[in-house]
């Protein structure tokens, strides 16, 4: 519908606007020219696993063991598809807590296994409940699937409930997919710690990653799973017939990101932390909207309650008498009917623009 109208703010895309740093542009380029341009491995080139195994080690003190533990994906999305492939049984079910990257569900239904959506309308803070994750665990759940710190919520789940769902993990013999796309747009210091790092998680982890957000690399699509063997080896198998491997120029950009990790990425995330504070800010100051500050991510929750509409009618009027395209809650499950998703990866100047549309929109209803 955004398309129709002219001159559209579109808040929508979790798509920056961000170029990567010069150099990794020029490694893709080097590799383009240099002749780079063919198959790799299934699991991608053996010097960009050993560079993300020597990046985790030195980012996370994690070591994983690069020709058996490490695949490079066509970006995080095939890297959790491959990993569902490979851990699920038709009619599976996996548990996906509310509110989640809707693209879980429909790759749980491609694996014609079924999605159960964690989703407690009860519950108004963008959160969800440890006992609600229990009660839906039944003999037929392998796995649940995590993602913090979290889109749309942009906060980062507490250490307590890590805890609290590794424990359940074990109990149950689960197997946990943590999606940790955004672990390094992270504001203000606060402490980001991955499950894998709780007691007896390694061997039931599947870790997810990409470039794409961290160096603002989407279009290179490239992403990368650290796991067990077994499901490292079963991954590999079927990269063969899904695309063969990710693509080689965007692989060697990849090396030359990696090798230099924040000195490539300290940049964008100043951009992005001050894009954040413009938009809290100017939501704060719009009487019926209100925000809580995201930890993480280039996401913030609108809270729209005080205006009496729920997040689809309020998108579309905004939309259609405004012209500015935000998400409807709605979209990130039931819980997230009195919100609305703004991505900050426009400039300052359409942000501002958003929001100035924003503003009167609301002063007009
Ligand atoms: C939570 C989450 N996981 C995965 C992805 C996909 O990332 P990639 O570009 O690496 O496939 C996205 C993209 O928006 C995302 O928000």
């Amino acid at each position: 519908m955004a398309k129709e109208y002219d001159n559209v703010i579109d808040f929508t895309l979790g798509d920056p606007d961000v170029p990567p740093h010069q150099a990794i542009k020029d490694a893709g380029c080097v590799a383009i020219q240099t002749g780079k341009t063919r198959y790799s491995q299934n699991a991608g080139l053996l010097d960009l696993r050993k560079t993300i195994s020597n990046y985790y080690v030195k980012t996370e003190g994690l070591p994983y063991d690069a020709f058996n533990e490490i695949i490079v994906t066509v970006g995080a999305m095939e890297g959790l598809y491959l990993a569902l492939l490979s851990i699920l049984n038709p009619n599976d079910e996996v548990i996906i807590p509310a509110p989640y990257y809707v693209n879980y569900v429909q790759m749980v239904q491609m694996c014609h296994a079924k999605p159960v959506i964690v989703d407690n309308p009860k519950i108004k803070d963008l959160s969800f409940n440890i006992n609600d994750i229990e009660k839906a665990i039944t003999d037929k759940t392998k796995a649940i699937i995590i993602n913090t710190p979290s889109n749309p919520s942009g906060r980062i789940i507490s250490i307590e409930k890590m805890d609290a769902l590794a424990t359940l993990a074990k109990k149950h013999d689960l197997i946990v997919i943590s999606d940790e796309v955004y672990k390094s747009l992270i504001y203000d210091g606060v402490i980001f710690r991955s499950i894998v790092t709780c007691d007896g998680m390694r061997e039931r982890t599947i870790l997810i990653n990409s470039l794409s957000k961290e160096f603002c690399m989407t279009g290179w699509r490239i992403g990368y799973v650290l796991a067990p063997e077994e499901v490292i080896s079963a991954m590999t198998k079927l990269q063969e017939n899904v695309a063969a491997c990710a693509p080689l120029p965007s692989q060697y950009a990849a090396i030359e990101a990696l090798s230099k990790g924040k000195e490539y990425s300290a940049g964008m995330l100043e951009i992005f932390l001050h894009r954040r504070n413009l938009l809290v800010e100017g939501i704060k100051s719009i009487s019926l909207l209100d925000c809580s500050c995201p930890e993480a991510t280039f996401y913030l929750m609108v809270d729209i309650s005080k205006t009496g509409m729920k997040s689809e009618q309020f998108a579309l009027e905004l939309l259609k008498r405004n012209q500015v395209a935000v998400v409807p809650g709605i979209t990130y499950g039931k819980s997230c009917d009195n919100y609305v998703r703004i991505a900050f990866t426009l400039n300052e100047e359409k942000i501002k623009e958003g929001l100035k549309r924003i503003r009167l929109f609301i002063e007009t209803l």
